[in-house]
């Protein structure tokens, strides 16, 4: 279950990549754009305001997100999707998934077919956090699998879901991309005040920790949050009334066939 209000807890330190990675693609006129797992949706209406001219569709498997992406005023249509069971129609142009794809298990595969399904010259953005061996996972990790827990939250675990830029550039190129990939870190500056919560677990409780609340009952999420706070704490100490917060990015932009472009 995602909860769009915690996931829009900064907002702005999570919109900066989606920003990034549009800037790098470079098409002036789309026909369609779709947005794959477009959660609550405020970044897809930046998307219609940027290609007025384009049909945009955000699409996102949690319903409680898209109900929230169609309160927004803007001529995006949502609508509740798995992306692993989408194909592109004939004049999608643009695609973009930000900040979800290490969420699907076989995304590489998913990449392929998408690069292949779609037109020529069509443009696949992606963007997903490379944040798997951070102080924040290996806390969350270290805390999962103490004997309290590890039975419940063993198997959600997952070590490293995402590839890095080479990875991705290698999957694209040889599903005949042209590519652009690279890597950012972020870092986040988050107010620690001394009354709330460490940030870094306010953060982690809008995506990482989402399925492990969801494993734990009330007091088993308490005791779990608790213990996970203290070492965040340790990893990442307030200083100043705030929290220094490294966050590596990855990303790729493809543009679909670049043999043909190159021998025309
Ligand atoms: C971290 S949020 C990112 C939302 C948005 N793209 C953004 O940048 O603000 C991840 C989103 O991926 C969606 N998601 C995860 N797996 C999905 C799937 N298989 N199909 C469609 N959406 C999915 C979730 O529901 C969630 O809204």
């Amino acid at each position: 279950m995602w909860d769009p209000a915690t996931y829009l807890r900064y907002g702005d330190e999570r919109s900066r990549p989606f920003h990034d990675l549009l800037a790098r693609v470079p098409t002036a006129r789309p026909r369609a754009v779709v947005d794959l797992g477009c959660g609550p949706g405020t970044l897809t209406t930046t998307l219609a305001d940027r290609w007025p001219g384009a049909r945009v569709t955000g699409l996102d498997s949690a319903p409680e997100m898209i109900a929230r992406a169609g309160a927004l005023e803007t001529s995006v249509e949502f609508a509740v999707a798995d992306v692993r069971r989408w194909h592109p129609d004939p004049d999608t142009d643009v695609v973009v998934s930000n900040a979800v794809l290490q969420w699907v298990p076989g995304h590489r595969e998913l990449l392929t077919r998408w690069a292949r399904e779609l037109p020529a010259g069509a443009v696949l953005a992606v963007q997903v956090p490379g944040n798997f061996d951070a102080p924040s996972h290996r806390a969350l990790r270290a805390v999962a699998t103490r004997p309290a827990w590890r039975d419940v939250l063993g198997a959600l675990l997952r070590e490293a879901p995402v590839d890095d830029p080479v990875g991705y550039a290698a999957l694209l190129a040889d599903a005949d991309c042209a590519v652009d990939a690279w890597e950012t870190t972020y870092v986040h500056l988050l107010p620690a005040p001394a009354d709330a919560d460490h940030p870094v677990l306010s953060w982690m409780e809008g995506t990482a920790l989402r399925p492990v609340r969801a494993a734990l009952d009330a007091a088993g999420w308490a005791d779990f949050r608790a213990e996970l706070g203290v070492r965040l704490a340790e990893a990442y100490p307030p200083r100043q009334g705030r929290v220094y917060f490294p966050f590596r990015r990855v990303f790729v932009v493809a543009r679909t066939g670049a043999r043909a472009e190159e021998n025309p």
